[in-house]
């Protein structure tokens, strides 16, 4: 059973939790005019920032899919979290003990994995410095990583021992579950435990709230496996985070650099590039993308120097490309990586190589072009197909001339045979967007998406009234005394829902975090594009007298819509609701 919070407790959350701070972990917010920030919205893809947050009403909502509520309402979505664990989650964060703690058995649990992470890491950083070290140590010297690198990364040393690390953390009483639960101890053939790393130098992997969420551990010298990394726990998704990342998001060269392996980043850290970033051992994923296009709007790919790391690289940038992010893409010539292109040649000639990177098109057309034999009439065809395809791909007109210009010049053929191609290749992209689009709108998702931002309401005029009192309820909830409303002639039973929740609360001052535990997401999205609009009330009465006007005569008179205590009543058994795990 959920033992519901006190509204007391949830304002001081709220307010101890100022929604600028919380959202601008996740999202790059920037200052328009007026009193909004703006960034691109999290919660679906698009290229214009439609997502705005009021630092003034502590709300926010995005224009482009309707979703919208507290700072509450944003952790429950962006964390994927019911209502009590986002509670417990933004609690940790302000250091506010929670009041009622029996019920978080998840959230809980995520919280002893990653102290549990966090106490294996510190072992393994001591294990460094221990007797039993040396070999780790030497490796370190023979790699040229400093004793501030080591530190900057938190890195370590697993012992080659069965055991250091199980003794170590049941001595810390953690259990031998808890362990495998972190993925840092596997289950033997016969009976018990025994450590994943042994004889590893370790890389914790720290998320972007500084949380050490799981571990690489690189092999000391060759020998196989090179890398041995944490499975999926419940703290540790590969796929959705990137190495290093807690670092380089707080670099100020204003792109991030993506490279292949943990040892390149260490080292371009040290080399004074601390805006490097590697995914974890897989190929990189929409969701790292993702995330990376919360912290820059520029990506320079520097991937390993042979076959596959080429071909990785291409999918990166498509991959890339989607969010719009600018991408380029460094050519390590003379040189496996970057880690042994800054031994090789130095960090001055590494920055050189940063400032004349090609930006990505120019890139794929030299490995497009790489694959033809240009005297050879068919392929020179072939070439130009898929180079104007490439070309066809670039937003800007200009843009698209140049690079026809140029592959007009490499084959020989005139340049408007080039931009012809282009344009019809353009043309063809172009249809088959709309057609995307169509078939996205006509998705359940995007239609409930979009009923939340803008219900249809059958009475408009009527709708418009019932959503002034809404709004006036909710910033001056003392207009009210004395003055009656029935719920059941509001035309829209979605605001008769939103009303009949603002009202259930006598008066008292109303607050939107507050209200999450109550309402539906849905819900709380239409409140808040309600009172996203405008929070003037200094005409208050005046309004409220008009609205009620307009209700009487247009709001339905008697549509068998619920009737105001019911709703009350309806609503207050559902104070359990508990989001995403609501159904229990
Ligand atoms: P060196 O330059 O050889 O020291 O290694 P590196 O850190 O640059 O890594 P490398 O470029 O060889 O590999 C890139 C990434 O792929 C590593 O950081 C690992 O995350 C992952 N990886 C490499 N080898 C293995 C392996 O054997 N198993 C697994 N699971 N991942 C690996
Ligand atoms: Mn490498």
């Amino acid at each position: 059973m959920t033992v519901p919070f006190s509204e007391v407790f949830l304002q001081e959350l709220a307010e101890r939790n100022d929604i600028v701070d919380v959202v601008g972990g996740y999202v790059r917010l920037t200052k328009r005019s007026g009193a909004n920030l703006f960034g691109l919205c999290p919660f679906h893809s698009e290229k214009t920032p439609s997502f705005s947050v009021s630092p003034d009403k502590q709300i926010y909502h995005c224009f482009g899919c309707g979703k919208g509520g507290s700072v509450i309402s944003f952790i429950m979505e962006i964390e994927n979290l019911s209502f009590p664990d986002a509670v417990a989650f933004l609690a940790r964060r302000a250091g506010m003990p929670l009041p009622e703690q029996e019920d978080n058995g998840e959230s809980r649990r995520r919280e002893r994995l990653l102290a549990l992470n966090r106490d294996a890491a510190r072992f393994f950083h001591e294990q460094l410095r221990a007797p039993g070290g040396q070999a780790a140590r030497d490796y370190l010297a023979r790699r040229q990583l400093s004793g501030r690198t080591v530190t900057r990364f938190g890195l370590g040393f697993a012992p080659d021992s069965w055991d250091s690390l199980t003794r170590a953390m049941k001595a810390g009483g953690y259990s031998e579950r808890e362990l495998f639960d972190a993925g840092l101890v596997r289950r033997g053939k016969s009976s018990g435990v025994y450590d994943t790393f042994r004889n590893r130098l370790m890389f914790p992997v720290i998320d972007v709230r500084g949380h050490v969420i799981g571990f690489s551990g690189r092999i000391l010298g060759d020998g196989e496996p090179k890398y041995m990394n944490s499975p999926e726990t419940a703290v540790f998704s590969k796929s959705h985070n990137l190495f290093a990342l807690n670092l380089a998001k707080k670099s100020k060269s204003g792109y991030l650099i993506l490279v292949e392996g943990n040892v390149d980043v260490a080292s371009l850290h040290q080399a004074g590039f601390d805006c490097a970033v590697a995914s974890l051992g897989t190929s990189l994923t929409p969701e790292q993308a993702r995330l990376l296009s919360r912290y820059t709007s520029e990506i320079v790919i520097a991937y390993d120097n042979d076959g596959a790391g080429q071909k990785a690289a291409q999918r990166a940038i498509g991959i890339l490309e989607k969010l719009d992010l600018r991408v380029r893409v460094l050519a390590l010539e003379g040189a496996k990586d970057p880690d042994e292109y800054l031994k090789t040649f130095g960090a001055d000639a590494f920055r050189n190589l940063l400032d004349r990177s090609e930006n990505h098109i120019e890139y794929r057309l030299k490995t497009v072009q790489n694959q033809y034999d240009l005297t050879v009439d068919e392929q020179k065809v072939a070439f130009l197909k898929e180079a104007a395809g490439v070309i066809a791909q670039l937003p800007g007109e200009v843009e698209r001339e140049v690079y026809a210009m140029r592959v007009a010049s490499t084959t020989g053929v005139p340049e408007q045979v080039v931009q012809d191609e282009v344009a019809r290749q353009r043309k063809q992209r172009l249809r088959r967007a709309q057609r995307e689009e169509t078939r996205a709108q006509l998705r359940p998702a995007y239609k409930a998406q979009k009923a939340a931002g803008g219900v249809r309401y059958e009475n408009p005029r009527s709708a418009a009234a019932e959503e002034g009192i809404i709004r006036l309820l909710y910033y001056d909830p003392g207009l009210f005394s004395g003055r009656e409303i029935d719920a059941a002639r509001f035309s829209s039973p979605e605001l008769g829902r939103l009303y009949a929740a603002l009202a259930a609360r006598k008066g008292g001052p109303v607050n939107l975090a507050a209200l999450s535990e109550a309402l539906t997401p849905a819900e709380i999205s239409l409140l808040t594009s309600i009172i996203e609009r405008s929070s003037d009330v200094s005409n208050g009465e005046k309004e409220l007298d008009d609205y009620i006007r307009i209700l009487r005569t247009e709001g339905c008179l008697n549509r068998g819509a619920p009737d105001l205590l019911a709703l009350a009543n309806q609503l207050k058994e559902q104070k359990g609701y508990g989001g995403k795990d609501g159904h229990e």
